[in-house]
């Protein structure tokens, strides 16, 4: 007699499924890695090439054609696996549908960079589950970069475990921060924030691509990262893949945030107190 499961499918009705079917089930991990190879090749195959450029609400903030291309493919791997989940992507928008599955989707974190043929620039894709972060990947296939988290499992670069930085000292520590397109409404400058760290005489770099900003965080190269006003395809792979590598991740106030909020905090820990204060010191 078959194995029978039952599955809770989008309109909540379950339905039966025999395990001859099962060996036929997506596997969640393999489409998301799947996804990221397949946006990873057409970034790097236009690469220093020529594309078509747009300007979107700004005149620097762009969106090229290998933006759409990327986002296309992306698109495309989850919904053959998965046509009931809900998707959530920067340049088409909300894709909603009754899931507790959302993937978020940046398909070329870093545009400006790719645009002037800089190599810091990266796709990345985050799944969350039930409200929670589940599975993030950032691939940056022009430095053979492929960061990958589960949670509960760790972070990963190239397969291998990656961990935060052990540093201790705030005043040797190197931070990594970016700069919206249009200055946000907030209480205090962002220049300001960026002055009181420089005058600290800490090393400060701003290397134009949020979600490799986190994941060189989650592997040490950077002991913290701040920026204000991102969007959850910005954060929301590298948000998991710096908790997984045992960094942390707050608001400006210091309170936990989600993939939605507009501060993002990320240490290793350790420096996280110090950096608050002085990001909160007016
Ligand atoms: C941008 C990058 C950049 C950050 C900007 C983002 P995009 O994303 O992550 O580092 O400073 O705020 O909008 O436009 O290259 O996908
Ligand atoms: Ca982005
Ligand atoms: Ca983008």
């Amino acid at each position: 007699m078959d194995l029978q499961i039952a599955k809770k499918t989008s309109n909540t009705t379950p339905s039966i499924i025999s395990n001859s079917d099962l060996f036929k089930m997506p596997d969640l991990k393999t489409t998301l890695l799947d996804a990221a190879y397949a946006a990873g090749d057409i970034i790097k195959s236009y690469f220093q090439g020529s594309f078509h450029i747009e300007s979107k609400d700004s005149i620097n903030n762009l969106v090229t054609e290998v933006d759409r291309h990327s986002e296309k493919r992306i698109i495309e791997i989850i919904k053959t696996n998965f046509p009931e989940h809900s998707i959530i992507s920067e340049e088409v928008g909300a894709l909603m549908q009754d899931s507790q599955y959302q993937w978020i989707i940046d398909p070329i974190d870093g545009t400006v960079n790719f645009a002037h043929g800089i190599p810091i620039c990266c796709v990345s894709i985050g799944i969350r589950y039930d409200g929670k972060m589940l599975m993030g990947a950032v691939f940056n296939p022009m430095m053979n970069e492929f960061f990958f988290a589960e949670r509960g499992k760790g972070a990963f670069l190239n397969d291998h475990p990656i961990h935060v930085s052990q540093k201790t000292d705030f005043k040797k520590a190197c931070l990594v921060t970016g700069f919206p397109y249009k200055w946000p409404d907030t209480k205090e400058h962002p220049i300001k924030v960026f002055e009181r760290m420089i005058m600290q005489g800490l090393p400060v770099r701003r290397l134009g691509s949020a979600a490799i900003d986190l994941c060189w965080v989650a592997c040490g190269r950077f002991d913290g990262f701040w920026e204000y006003n991102l969007s959850s395809w910005d954060v929301a792979a590298g948000y998991l893949i710096v908790r997984e590598a045992g960094g942390r991740i707050s608001n400006f106030d210091g309170t936990e945030t989600t993939v939605f909020d507009k501060e993002t905090l990320a240490t290793n820990g350790r420096i996280h107190e110090q950096m608050l204060q002085v990001i909160n010191q007016q």
